[in-house]
């Protein structure tokens, strides 16, 4: 049967790395015989343009009749564009959360590697990247401040603004049920970050995290405050195998993350509920000063869709193939502007998908 993937091409550079992604999805299937029915999927500014709305009803049907949606990006220039002159909930980005809650994707991982071939892209200390890292984020992404109730108000001439950070026991006890599942693959360490020292929702995390690793004896807890946390990914990022931590937290932590492996256009990354179904994407934005140029690089939507192949589908084999010939590229020394150093090849987004399709 054939595998049913929805693709959000997006906005920005969206439709080209997602072009890319495709292509070398097609040469996997073709190579180990097996069919892939595309359903397009508008969302983001471009839904915004055509129907008046980020996500549309139709939009959130055909990702929920997929078995795995590949998505590029959205959004676009806050300073020029005019979807964001909308109100909040008219935007792009709005289309983005409004899915993620729509298919209950609660667990976002972002794994963060440093390949040997880019350490020389690495911003930290020689020292440090030569050690190399391997971790990997998971986000939890359906509830804390994203979601929680907000609002802004006006009081005898005073603005203000509220926005309201709760988590439910269930809804971090599944994120960390994720966490540990995923450890016990790896090295098998989870790093819980909080800000217990000050806040009720993090002191809740930290329990319902202990509650849970008593199921995982093979696997160990520790709790990082998330402003060491910050320091540690910079200082010593070989220490972390999985960090497990809430919505914002994990959305600024992973930005760090992403950027110390050299690009953060070599990031994928997974958004899953407690079904096969998944939505894949690369961890960075729409590149709106670059979009249109064909120099953006498609490394992290084709390891979205590697991860794709691997969580949904079950084809590690595949998955790992396509992992496999992205290095042989690198080793090969072809680079995107992004990553691009001395001595190397620099090619663009097409070329890049072709070499790597080729590889496989
Ligand atoms: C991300 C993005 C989104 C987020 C934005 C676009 C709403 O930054 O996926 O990390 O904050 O979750
Ligand atoms: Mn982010």
């Amino acid at each position: 049967m054939a595998l049913k993937i929805g693709v959000i091409a997006g906005d920005g550079i969206g439709p080209e790395v997602v072009r890319e992604a495709q292509k070398v999805l097609d040469a996997s299937a073709a190579k180990h015989g097996f069919e892939i029915d595309y359903t397009e999927i508008c969302m983001g500014g471009c839904s915004i343009d055509r129907f008046g709305e980020p996500l549309t009803e139709e939009a959130k049907n055909k990702a929920k009749a997929s078995d795995a949606v590949l998505m590029g990006s959205i959004g676009g220039n806050a300073a020029t564009s005019p979807w964001y002159r909308l109100p909040p909930q008219k935007r792009p980005e709005a289309g983005l959360l409004g899915i993620r809650k729509a298919l209950n994707l609660f667990a976002n991982l972002r794994p963060s590697l440093l390949y040997e071939e880019l350490k020389g892209a690495c911003p930290l200390r020689a020292d440090t990247a030569e050690k190399g890292f391997d971790f990997i984020i998971l986000r939890e992404l359906t509830g804390g401040l994203y979601f929680g109730e907000r609002q802004t108000i006006e009081e005898n001439g005073i603005r203000k603004a509220v926005d309201t950070l709760a988590y439910s026991d269930f809804e971090i006890r599944r994120a960390a049920v994720k966490a540990f599942e995923i450890a016990r693959k790896r090295r098998k360490k989870v790093t819980s970050v909080d800000k217990a020292n000050v806040l009720d929702s993090s002191r809740l995390w930290r329990k319902v995290t202990e509650e849970v690793a008593k199921d995982y004896p093979d696997v160990v807890l520790e709790h990082m405050l998330v402003d060491n946390c910050a320091m540690q990914i910079v200082k010593d990022p070989a220490q972390f195998d999985v960090v497990l931590t809430e919505n914002m937290f994990g959305d600024i932590l992973s930005d760090e993350a992403a950027m110390i492996t050299g690009s953060i256009g070599m990031l994928s990354s997974a958004s899953l509920n407690d079904t096969k179904f998944g939505l894949y994407e690369p961890s960075g934005g729409s590149a709106p000063d670059i979009a249109g140029k064909g120099i953006a690089n498609p490394i992290a939507t084709i390891l979205s869709a590697a991860m794709m192949l691997r969580f949904t589908f079950d084809r590690d084999a595949e998955a790992d193939g396509i992992e496999e010939a992205i290095r042989k590229v690198l080793k090969e020394g072809y680079r995107t502007g992004d990553i691009m150093s001395e001595g190397c090849t620099k090619v663009g987004t097409e070329k890049m998908g072709d070499l790597i399709a080729e590889r496989l």
